[in-house]
């Protein structure tokens, strides 16, 4: 291996326009929820191309006020996906509804909808009436198909919440993600497609949504600070509902325009990037390369691959921990949550529950991959993945004899 380098799991990509914006945000004297939010919501709903776009200071918010808007109450269930992070399922618990999980396609690693159906199918008709909503997650920035979970949830009068956390921008069947399902949130944490340090946003083509959402978002009050202090605005405001505090401030909107701006190039180079490691990962029979469908838009947030562990005498874990001494930083996305202690301890999980989550996560791992990795970067890492096989395949001579399959990067 060439000279040690340290190349971190992900790094975000801030520009000249980032910086100054916040300068310029800082200077105008307006720092939380103002005219920068209007116009980040005002952009991302007109490149979206659904009619509202509300900004809100995080994912996990998003999520929170999709489930209180499509009415997800005490004793509900909602479906989601295990193979996903904390914030799709704890926000269903924040309603006291129940997340029910369906397991996923070990491809893709999105929820299956053979398998949502069948779960609805074994459900008794009590549990199948408290069945009010489906969160599909967008794993590493593919989207799931949702033409079958939306024909599925239409059968069953349950509302779609897509957690699109990971795709900035992605499309299903030419269809911009975002503006599919009743209502669709994004991230915007600096591990993200685009980032605004944290934040995140919810959109949606009804506008009886949209209200409650905007009122919950802040208090769930009739106006916001913009609304009471600027210069149209006037102090008068009523308490209509106990709401929460998740209004995005401008200060963060400022990044996220200009973020928005680079959304396609940084998905570009993404990509490329992508196309970088499964060029050199095909020759490596130890690694199976990310499944990419045809009809689909990837938004390529995470490059993640999976082990042939048959082939090889380390674990996982192990290989992570190879990687790290050469100075690569790998990640896991996700550990499935009935794997967790809470969800283990509530509902009774055992890990073979969701067995193909189990099976795939045993052996995935998140490589390094952003828009600033330098050709250099990429061949470091390459290199140190091809160095922990080599080093690490059960039969001498194995390496060059299998070829890995599943990869289409130009879908
Ligand atoms: C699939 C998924 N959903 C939701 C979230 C929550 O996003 P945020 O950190 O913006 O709340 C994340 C964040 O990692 C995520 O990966």
């Amino acid at each position: 291996m060439k000279k040690k380098m340290f190349i971190p799991f992900s790094v975000p990509y801030i520009g000249r326009e980032e910086i100054d914006s916040v300068v310029d945000t800082l200077k105008s004297g307006w720092l939380t929820t103002g005219p920068k939010t209007k116009q980040f919501e005002a952009d991302f709903a007109s490149y979206i191309g659904c009619r509202h776009a509300i900004a809100v200071n995080s994912c996990t918010a998003a999520l929170h006020l999709a489930m209180d808007a499509v009415g997800v109450g005490r004793g509900d269930i909602v479906l989601t996906t295990p193979m996903t992070f904390a914030a799709t399922a704890e926000v269903i618990e924040y309603m006291g509804a129940r997340p029910v999980f369906v397991d996923i396609d070990p491809g893709t690693l999105n929820m299956s909808p053979v398998l949502l159906e069948e779960r609805l199918r074994s459900m008794t008709p009590e549990e199948r009436k408290t069945a009010k909503a489906v969160i599909p997650v967008h794993m590493a920035g593919q989207p799931c198909d949702m033409d079958a979970i939306t024909g599925i949830a239409a059968n069953y009068g349950m509302k779609v919440v897509e957690d699109a956390a990971h795709t900035m921008p992605a499309r299903y069947k030419g269809r911009m993600i975002g503006s599919i399902s009743p209502i669709t949130c994004f991230s915007f944490y600096p591990t993200k497609c685009i980032t605004s340090a944290e934040g995140g946003m919810l959109t949606t083509d009804d506008d009886g949504y949209a209200e409650r959402i905007r009122i919950m978002s802040l208090h769930g009050i009739s106006k916001g600070a913009w609304n009471r202090y600027s210069k149209e605005g006037s102090w008068h405001y009523e308490v209509l509902q106990p709401g929460f505090k998740y209004n995005l401030p401008d200060v963060l909107s400022a990044i996220g325009i200009s973020q928005l701006k680079r959304s396609e190039s940084l998905r570009d180079i993404r990509m490329k990037h992508a196309e970088v490691y499964s060029h050199a990962f095909r020759d490596m029979p130890g690694i199976e390369l990310p499944e990419i469908l045809s009809d689909i838009e990837h938004s390529w947030h995470l490059y993640i691959i999976k082990l042939n562990l048959e082939m090889l005498s380390i674990d996982r874990d192990g290989f992570i921990e190879e990687l790290r001494s050469r100075g690569v930083f790998a990640s896991v996305h996700f550990i499935p949550l009935h794997l967790h202690p809470y969800y283990r301890g509530k509902y009774g999980y055992a890990p073979s529950d969701f067995p193909r989550a189990e099976s795939q996560y045993k052996r995935m791992l998140s490589l390094p991959f952003y828009p600033k990795m330098t050709d250099e970067e990429l061949d470091y890492v390459i290199e140190a993945v091809r160095e922990v096989l080599d080093g690490n395949y059960v039969k001498q001579g194995a390496a060059g004899g299998v070829r890995a399959t599943g990869c289409n990067l130009a879908a």
